[in-house]
């Protein structure tokens, strides 16, 4: 069964400022996530420390956190069948090095904390990780 659902992307600093955006849009279009909308920004340490404040008994949460605010991103709203699970596949393992070939993270990504891109975790965390980033 696949259900058509809506997940949260963030294309993290270390890929934009490597002008990776393109490339990692490509590879979201042709792997049948649609863009439903993607805004360039960038947040305070403040705003990231709420976004990731499941994590906030990590010891990595402070350079977590530095790290997300310290230059822009780009937020997307990902549609597709099964979404969730498509678009973490898609990413890879967290860690770059224990990543499958031609996952984003593995393509890209540079170390555990320059990992080039996040994504939501489950349905639920989606819809309010888009409700974060898109309020309206
Ligand atoms: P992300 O999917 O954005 O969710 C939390 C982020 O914390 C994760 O990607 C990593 O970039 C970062 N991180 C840093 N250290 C760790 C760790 N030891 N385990 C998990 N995530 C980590």
């Amino acid at each position: 069964m696949s259900d058509v659902e809506r997940t949260l992307s963030i294309i993290k600093p270390d890929a934009v400022e490597r002008n990776l955006v393109e490339d990692i849009k490509k590879i979201l279009i042709e792997n049948n996530l649609i863009i439903k909308d993607s805004k360039k920004i960038q947040i305070t340490k403040e705003e990231a420390s709420e976004f990731y404040k499941v994590h906030q008994s990590k010891p990595f949460f402070n350079d977590l956190c530095s790290y997300l605010s310290s230059g822009p991103i780009v937020v997307l709203i990902l549609e597709g069948a099964n979404a969730v699970t498509a678009y973490r596949k898609l990413m890879g393992a967290t860690n770059p090095k224990d990543a499958d070939e031609n996952t984003i993270r593995k393509l890209y990504g540079i170390s555990i904390d320059k990992n080039s891109v996040h994504g939501s975790d489950s349905l639920k965390n989606a819809k309010s990780e888009i409700k974060f980033f898109f309020k309206n």
